[in-house]
């Protein structure tokens, strides 16, 4: 229904701009129900200088598939979620509004995030018995389940991002259906979820972390998933140094991920700036890739940065490649009154 009423308005006359515009009506709304409110801004936009405006669609992405893991509430600068059958409540700053649920359910967490004034900074406190760690699933679409294993650690998370399954979902899928080989890059990996999925996928996986500890989670993580057959190779490296040396060798990749945080550190204390620092890892990432790519994902979290501006820095890199770009935000519905709560900022090039 969404694409039907879509061309519909498109008429093959400016259909970037109005992707750009059907976009912005997020996947799960009616699409119907705006379509006079389209028409009178696509009328509009008729008479406009499009070389002026931006081309690329604009989407919210949820990550639907999720069992394991569930965004309960959110407000009051915070949010409640379960991972598994445990219950957190930690800091969201985003959360303006009020809280949907009790204060009962919310005393209900198992541990609850106490913040310091200091960025990432605090501890957990535990309200009811808790494992050190337990496992959860993925259900990855049209292959394995993902196993892993998750526990609270100092940094509030608890070694998943669950609103980024929607680009292990994207990028298994191209993986999957690429009938050849695929060499996958990634960068930040952090638990190796995403390096998990590729290789479910069939891939050929690089991984790049700088925390030793990182690296070893994520290998158990590839063992509980039944994927210890799976071509990864685990690299506790500075990603910026690790792409370096891997455009000397000649390295080439197929498809590309980047998750990269605000402010990180390499092993030798290699200082990450995400304004600084990724304009020049793209750079290098371009000269990695091969000859007929199938994509580059690339999330930004807690940054004052527009799902745009990632879009139009990744379009220079990936502009002699036929390909189109997504861009826009990684969000998550909560249960109890099913507001949306935006956690990143991505642009992801595909074939
Ligand atoms: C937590 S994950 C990514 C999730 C999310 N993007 C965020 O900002 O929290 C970030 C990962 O980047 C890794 N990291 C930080 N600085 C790095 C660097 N210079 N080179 C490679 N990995 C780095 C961390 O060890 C961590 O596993």
């Amino acid at each position: 229904m969404c694409y039907s009423s879509f061309n519909e308005l498109n008429a093959g006359k400016h259909p970037g701009a109005l992707t750009t515009l059907y976009h912005y009506f997020p996947h799960y709304t009616t699409f119907e129900g705006k379509r006079k409110e389209t028409i009178r801004i696509a009328n509009f936009l008729q008479g406009k200088n499009w070389s002026l405006m931006t081309t690329f669609p604009f989407s919210l992405l949820e990550s639907t598939h999720w069992r394991d893991y569930e965004l309960l509430d959110t407000g009051d600068g915070l949010k409640l979620e379960r991972f598994g059958q445990y219950i957190f409540a930690r800091p969201e700053s985003q959360a303006m509004w009020s809280r949907a649920l009790s204060a009962a359910e919310w005393n209900n967490a198992h541990a609850v995030f106490q913040p310091t004034a200091e960025e990432s900074g605090g501890h957990w406190i535990e309200k009811k018995k808790l494992p050190e760690k337990w496992e959860m699933k993925y259900p990855l679409p049209h292959l394995q389940d993902l196993t892993f294993s998750v526990m609270t650690t100092p940094g509030r998370h608890l070694g998943v991002f669950p609103e980024v399954a929607s680009h292990w979902d994207f990028m298994a899928d191209l993986v999957r259906k690429a009938g050849r080989p695929v060499r996958v890059l990634n960068l930040f990996g952090y638990t190796g979820l995403a390096s998990l999925a590729a290789a479910a996928a069939g891939a050929q996986v690089t991984h790049v972390d700088a925390s030793k500890k990182s690296v070893s989670w994520a290998r158990e993580n590839q063992a509980l998933s039944g994927l210890s057959e799976k071509p990864i190779r685990w690299i506790v490296e500075d990603a910026v140094k690790y792409v370096q040396r891997e455009e000397k060798r000649g390295v080439k990749y197929d498809g590309i991920i980047l998750d990269p945080p605000k402010f990180g550190r390499g092993p030798k204390g290699e200082v990450w700036e995400v304004y600084k620092s990724l304009p020049s890892l793209f750079e290098l990432c371009r000269a990695c890739l091969s000859n007929d790519p199938l994509f580059v994902i690339a999330t930004l979290y807690a940054v004052r940065a527009s799902a745009i501006h990632v879009a139009q820095a990744l379009d220079e890199i990936m502009k002699k490649y036929k390909g189109s770009m997504d861009s826009g935000e990684l969000v998550t519905r909560e249960t109890s009154a099913k507001r949306l709560l935006s956690q990143a900022v991505y642009a992801r090039w595909s074939k």
